[in-house]
């Protein structure tokens, strides 16, 4: 196979540098940097830069990038500020997240993403705009995290020659290897005699992503179980589009672009769910595209462990009454999670090690205590209760992000106004994730009196650990009555605009996990409600 790839070299790239320097720029998203490297290097050939709407269209509709099998869209899409600035035939300089000039790309059109985007992109967030154009290749986006397994197309295939390997399957996957993977793969690739090539998508990584290092480490250690000298490793930078079967096909033209000559897929990796298929009909879907892939498609046997013949066997061959022992990969996660044992036949200590720094009980998980209410109802004095017993208890280190002490430091440029109040309550959230990413107990006490940015922080925290939100929900009057600060008279008299109860709103949290309504019960009483409810939730260490 010709190498491919979009790479300026010598004088070219001398002046492709030289003009850059003078061109308008855009800074590529994770994701686009992750269908940039993968254009560059010649993984997505024979495409020669981002589709442009027409030929977006066509790989939408027939599944063909000019006379190629191509099965979903890769475009570049924009703000309007930038796509504005632009005019068929500019060229665009596009950077990676740390300024580095990766590529330019000439603008052949411009239409409205729109027209394009799934609905799982739209969420995300994408771009008004859409740019499609060739690319010219200046520098490879740059990686930090396991550059010795991060290969180009050109570099495997060089590998390969090298090591005489003739025959590749190319097993894709997402999900870290077990035993149950392992055999069925190896089983896969003795049948055909191919050498094989373990090829997970790890799409854009997050350099916090705690997950990804554990499972790339797993997918090393996992190597050591195969038998020597058959089989490599090499990750790659290809993301989901959450398109179920077509991203399975994608994956297998960039394995042959590779230099695979045959593709597994991984009984996850089409989200069944997603498909609504089992993995019969994904392989009758997949089959149906075989000739044109230009790979040869390879699915693997369900295999299950047979305590009395001492392994991995097809499931096809259990007689009746053999007892097999199978775990899903919830009951692996709770074991993990629960500190349970994890049989060697499911997998090896060195994984159940590695996965475990990832899988934490809750007791040992960081947390997040979300205190909401108006002012005045009561979520300092709780916060401050709760604080001082879980200091007695002892455990994760706690920090305390009360409302008023955060608008003296945190956030003392800003007001009251709904977008100055949103800004509080998000930074509030990011420091409190950040506590609990770490494994400590972040408490808040803030009004945070918008449904939709208390959902944002919530969303924010609970990826790396516990979030407890506490509604403090003591009505207006008593609040008012109680007007500690004298601030409910102020406002009521007009002197504090935007008062949270009385000139602006509160939305109500419909699903806290606790409630309290502080009229007749001691802060003592209220803490000791969110403490018995943190016991339940499991974030409390008990014998
Ligand atoms: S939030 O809306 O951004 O969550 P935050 O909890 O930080 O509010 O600050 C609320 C505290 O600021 C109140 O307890 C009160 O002491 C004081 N405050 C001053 N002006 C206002 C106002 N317009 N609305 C609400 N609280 C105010």
């Amino acid at each position: 196979m010709q190498d491919h790839d979009l790479y300026v070299s010598g004088d070219p790239l001398d002046r492709l540098i030289a003009q850059s320097r003078e061109l308008p720029s855009w800074d590529l998203t994770p994701r686009q940097a992750c269908d940039t490297e993968l254009l560059l290097n010649g993984a997505f050939a024979p495409l020669d830069g981002f589709m442009t709407g027409d030929e977006c269209r066509s790989v939408q509709d027939k599944k063909r990038w000019q006379d190629h099998f191509w099965p979903l869209p890769v475009y570049l899409d924009v703000s309007e500020a930038c796509a504005g600035a632009l005019e068929i035939g500019d060229p665009l300089a596009l950077r990676d997240q740390e300024g580095v000039l990766v590529a330019v790309i000439t603008i052949a059109d411009k239409f409205p993403a729109s027209a394009i985007a799934s609905d799982a992109e739209r969420n995300a967030g994408s771009n008004p705009v859409c740019i499609g154009g060739r690319l010219q290749g200046i520098e490879a986006p740059a990686h930090h995290d396991f550059k010795r397994r991060r290969l180009s197309p050109r570099e495997l295939r060089r590998q390969f020659d090298k090591l005489g390997w003739r025959k590749v399957l190319g097993y894709a996957t997402r999900q870290p290897l077990h035993q149950r993977e392992v055999n069925e793969t190896y089983n896969a690739s003795r049948k055909i005699e191919a050498n094989l090539l373990l090829n997970p998508a790890v799409g854009a990584v997050q350099p916090e992503d705690a997950l990804h290092y554990a499972q790339v480490h797993c997918y090393e250690q996992v190597l050591d179980h195969f038998p020597g000298q058959t089989t490599d490793l090499a990750i790659l930078p290809l993301y989901s589009r959450c398109a179920g079967l077509d991203d399975a096909l994608l994956h297998a033209l960039v394995l042959k672009n590779l230099g695979c000559t045959h593709y597994m897929v991984d009984r996850g990796y089409c989200a069944m769910a997603e498909t609504g298929m089992n993995y019969s009909q994904v392989q009758e879907a997949l089959s149906a595209y075989n000739q044109k892939l230009g790979i040869e498609l390879v699915f693997n046997e369900r295999m299950v462990y047979s305590a009395r013949r001492g392994g991995y066997v097809e499931r096809a061959t259990v007689a009746d009454g053999e007892l097999v022992n199978e775990l899903t990969t919830e009951e692996f996660a709770g074991r993990l999670r629960s500190h349970l044992a994890v049989p060697d036949w499911y997998t090896w200590p060195e994984i159940v090690s590695e996965l475990g720094k990832i899988y934490r009980p809750c007791s040992e998980q960081g947390v997040t205590i979300f205190f909401t209410g108006l002012s005045g109802s009561g979520k300092s004095s709780i916060a401050n209760a709760v604080l001082v017993k879980m200091m007695e208890m002892g455990g994760r280190p706690i920090t305390l992000l009360d409302g008023d002490v955060v608008r003296q430091n945190l956030s003392s440029e800003l007001g009251f106004s709904k977008e100055h109040r949103d800004l509080n309550i998000r930074r509030i959230g990011y420091v409190a994730s950040q506590i609990t990413k770490h494994g400590g107990m972040a408490i808040c006490a803030p009004i945070a009196p918008y449904t939709r940015t208390r959902r944002d922080v919530r969303e924010m925290v609970e990826q790396v650990g516990g979030f407890v939100e506490v509604y403090v929900s003591t009505p207006l009057e008593i609040c008012e009555q109680r007007d500690r600060k004298g601030l409910y008279a102020k406002a009521r008299a007009g002197i504090i605009k935007e008062f949270t109860g009385i000139s602006d709103p509160y939305e109500e949290p419909e699903y806290p996990e606790v409630r309290i309504d502080t009229e007749g019960i001691s802060p003592e009483e209220a803490a000791q409600r969110v403490i018995l409810t943190l016991e339940k939730l499991g974030y409390i260490k008990t014998i």
